[in-house]
């Protein structure tokens, strides 16, 4: 009896906690501070997509890149400096990474409509489901209130973003330190249904790996030679890179994958049914893919006094 007491009291208050921790952040945080923040938002995505759809994909993988280092900060948007080393020079980041100029004329758009309201971390989490949205995918409710470090670990983002050589054991612990199960692995990994990957990082798999579609392999050494041309681009996903679909599951079931992480994802492990299960049902896919995103978009994130907000997102205040 007192011990069952103690027990629902204790469950009682740990729902409580739980209730308190997600009203940190709320899809209507900017409703009467900013209301025309969200469309500001919108508006911009959509003309940097059309003018060139990779920019949709680039602003994805921001968000990805800031949640996964330190949680949903906005500080992989942080320049170096003589004094200050960011995250943009991580392996995962340099000579990758693209956007900035985009998020820019965004946060200069909404110091203009409301100074000093709007994070950088929440355009971010906005502008990377606007950019799925603008190249076909479906939408989802982001949650916003976040706000924005003052510093960034370099450190941190060379060891918390997973590499594109991992096997899928280590895929899956990258995913569950974060606190994502395979499902959700897989259903994020579907980001790379749209952007580009360099010819340094898929070089090994094209002349080297035997699960590889041959005809497919053959097609891309045309511009990545065995050496040189490391700079030289390919759609992450083989037959449509610039919409937003399930077409890369089916690529995986065919050996079409371009990383060896994504292949990993359908290697004979156990996370085949999965893949098979995207890429049969994209309606499964696109809508497991908005859930986990909003739950990558709780990461962490700095919110009611800590941090600030950034009036440029590129440095601390
Ligand atoms: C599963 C582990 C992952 C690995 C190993 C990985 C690795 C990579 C690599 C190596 C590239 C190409 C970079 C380059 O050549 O410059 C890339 C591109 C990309 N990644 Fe991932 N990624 C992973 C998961 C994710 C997730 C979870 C997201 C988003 C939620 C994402 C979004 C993207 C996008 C959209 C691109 C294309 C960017 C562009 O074209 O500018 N990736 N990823
Ligand atoms: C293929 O693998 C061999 C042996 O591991 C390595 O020496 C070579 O550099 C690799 N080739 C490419 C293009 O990565
Ligand atoms: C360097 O960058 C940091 C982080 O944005 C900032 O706090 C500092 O003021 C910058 N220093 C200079 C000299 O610009």
């Amino acid at each position: 009896m007192a011990s069952s007491h103690l027990f629902s009291s204790f469950s009682l208050t740990l729902l409580i906690l739980i209730g308190l921790a997600s009203a940190q952040l709320s899809p209507n945080f900017y409703a009467s501070s900013c209301p025309r923040a969200l469309s500001i938002i919108r508006s911009a995505v959509s003309i940097a997509v059309a003018r060139e759809r990779r920019m949709g994909a680039s602003l994805l993988r921001l968000h990805f890149h800031d949640c996964f280092v330190n949680g949903c900060d906005a500080s992989i948007l942080l320049d170096d400096n003589s004094t200050f080393t960011g995250e943009k020079t991580a392996a995962p980041n340099a000579n990758s990474v693209r956007g900035f100029d985009v998020v820019d004329t965004i946060k200069s758009q909404l110091e203009s409509a409301c100074p000093g309201v709007v994070s950088c971390a929440d355009i971010l989490a906005v502008a990377a489901r606007d950019s799925v949205v603008a190249l076909g995918g479906s939408s989802w409710t982001v949650q916003l209130g976040r706000r924005d470090s003052t510093t960034a670990s370099l450190n941190a983002a060379n060891n918390n973003l997973p590499s594109p050589f991992s096997d899928l054991s280590a895929l899956l612990s990258a995913f569950s330190n974060k606190g994502f199960t395979a499902k959700e692995l897989v259903a994020l990994s579907g980001s790379h249904t749209i952007g580009q990957a360099r010819c340094t990082i898929f070089r090994s798999r094209i002349y080297n790996e035997t699960n590889i579609n041959s005809a497919y392999a053959t097609s891309l050494k045309a511009n990545c030679p065995s050496s040189g041309g490391d700079n030289n681009l390919a759609g992450l996903d083989a037959s449509t890179s610039t919409v937003f679909d399930n077409a890369y599951f089916t690529n995986l079931l065919n050996n079409r994958g371009l990383l060896h992480s994504d292949q990993q994802l359908f290697s004979g492990g156990s996370t085949d049914a999965q893949v098979r299960a995207y890429s049969s049902n994209s309606a499964t896919f696109l809508s497991d893919f908005g859930n986990a995103m909003i739950k990558m978009g709780n990461l962490s994130p700095l919110t009611g006094t800590s941090g600030q907000i950034r009036n440029n997102c590129r440095k601390v205040n």
